[in-house]
This record gives C-alpha cells, sequence and structure tokens, in this order.
C-alpha cells in the first residue's frame, strides 16, 4: 500500500478480533512513527503499551470509575464549546454513529455505555497512551499529533486497526498512577490496537470530509 491509500483509507476500527499482536509488530508500529517530525528534533514523546492480564485491570478500574460516577479529570481539558460550523461537523458524525448504532449518542445513558466500550478498548488486545512532559509547550502537543497519526498510518500499512481516544485520558491521574508514569507527565491520547474485525457493521462506517475547495484558497 502506498502512502496516498494509506491515508485515505485508515479509519477509526470501534471493533477488533481478539487476537494479540505480536509485540514485534507494535514495536515496529512505534519504530516507524518516531520517525515524525518535531519541534527542533525534539521528539516529545512516550509511550506505554499494554496488553494482557494488565490491560484487563485498567480496563476494569476505569469501568469502575465510570460506574461511581467518579469525576473525569483529563490532563487535556474537553472543549465545552465549538463554533458552529464546527459544531454542524460534529452533530453530523454523531447522527451517523446513531443511524448505524441505532441508539442516540447524545442521550446520557448511552454516552455512559459508549464510554464503558471506550474504557474496554473496543474489545482490542492492547491499548496505547502517549505522554509527554506538562512543562511542554503547545508546539509539542502539535508533535503528539504528528506521531499520533504516524503511528496509526503504520499500523494500517501493518494490517492493524486503531482508534484514537480522547476518553481514554478521562481519568488521567488514576491512569499514570495505574501505569507507574510521574503525575507531572500529561496524558495526551489514549489508543486501542489490534486486528479489525472488519465483518463488524461499526466498522462500516466511513467517515466524510469537506470538500477540498472548502479548506484551500489559492492566491496567484
Ligand atoms: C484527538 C482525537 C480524539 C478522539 N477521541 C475518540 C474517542 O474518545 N472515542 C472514539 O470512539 N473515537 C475518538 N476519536 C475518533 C474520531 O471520532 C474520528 O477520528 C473521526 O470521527 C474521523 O473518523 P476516522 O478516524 O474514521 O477518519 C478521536 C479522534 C481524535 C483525533
Amino acid at each position: 500500500m502506498d502512502a496516498i491509500e494509506c491515508i485515505k483509507t485508515r479509519m477509526s476500527i470501534r471493533k477488533f478480533k481478539p487476537d494479540p499482536v505480536p509485540l514485534e509488530i507494535l514495536m515496529k508500529v512505534i519504530d516507524t512513527a518516531k520517525w515524525s517530525p518535531s519541534y527542533k528534533n525534539s521528539q516529545p514523546w512516550e509511550v506505554v503499551i499494554v496488553s494482557g492480564e494488565k490491560k484487563e485491570a485498567l480496563s476494569k478500574l476505569l469501568v469502575e470509575l465510570l460506574e461511581q460516577n467518579a469525576k473525569s479529570c483529563p490532563d487535556l481539558s474537553e472543549p465545552l464549546s465549538w463554533p458552529p460550523a464546527i459544531e454542524t461537523r460534529i452533530a453530523t458524525l454523531m447522527k451517523k454513529r446513531s443511524e448505524l448504532t441505532g441508539k442516540d449518542l447524545n442521550a446520557p445513558e448511552v454516552r455512559k455505555k459508549s464510554k464503558m466500550v471506550n474504557f474496554q478498548f473496543y474489545g482490542a488486545p492492547h491499548g496505547i497512551f502517549l505522554f509527554q512532559d506538562s512543562s511542554l509547550s503547545p508546539w509539542s502537543l502539535f508533535d503528539m499529533g504528528l506521531f499520533a497519526q504516524s503511528l496509526m498510518l503504520a499500523a494500517h500499512a501493518y494490517g492493524l486497526g486503531t482508534v484514537p481516544q480522547a476518553f481514554l485520558t478521562d481519568y488521567a491521574q488514576h491512569i499514570k498512577k495505574f501505569l507507574e508514569i510521574p503525575q507531572s507527565k500529561r496524558l495526551v491520547l489514549g489508543m486501542s490496537i489490534g486486528y479489525p474485525d472488519l465483518e463488524s457493521p461499526v466498522n462500516s462506517l466511513k467517515t466524510d470530509r469537506l470538500n477540498t475547495n472548502q479548506i484551500v484558497r489559492v492566491l496567484e
């Protein structure tokens, strides 16, 4: 698969086969992602992969916190409002996902259930958490975004599926404690990774994008 095809065919996967991915392949994915560019080659990324019993225990902890209605406290705060044009795009996504699942994803109980499956890594055999020092500037968050996209593209090229998950940062402090990561680091993103279950209807959602002429102006 060439780079263009890889970028255009990657999609978020929300149902995985339970089969574990050999560690060697997961390491190759990270080994590829580390070639992402970063501000002054600062490489502000630290990666934790969780699998097996450790992943199950973390999942259990997160689900318990959710069931206790523990207040979520991500290191990057959840946006409370969006400009109208962006709000419309988000509403379109939620409508499509609601139609696909037959559930109103904006309803509080459904939202809670949806968080729960996020915390269960959508059935993936591995979770990936991306950290960096909290003192770093917004440029380092930008760099982490580049790293995350490279990681997802490399995974896709190796036949794996991924989904980036802000929800997996909800209980950042608990996650850091569990993973033995200093609280001085910020948890930027969580991700599920594994072999995609392409038979599952939830993986049939191909999101759309604006027309290119809506996002670019060419001045000559
Ligand atoms: C920073 C970020 C956070 C996201 N958080 C979640 C999440 O918590 N749960 C989830 O199911 N999808 C999450 N997504 C996936 C987006 O919904 C998805 O990327 C978007 O709808 C476009 O679809 P695609 O990835 O299939 O192209 C997130 C994506 C990004 C980039």
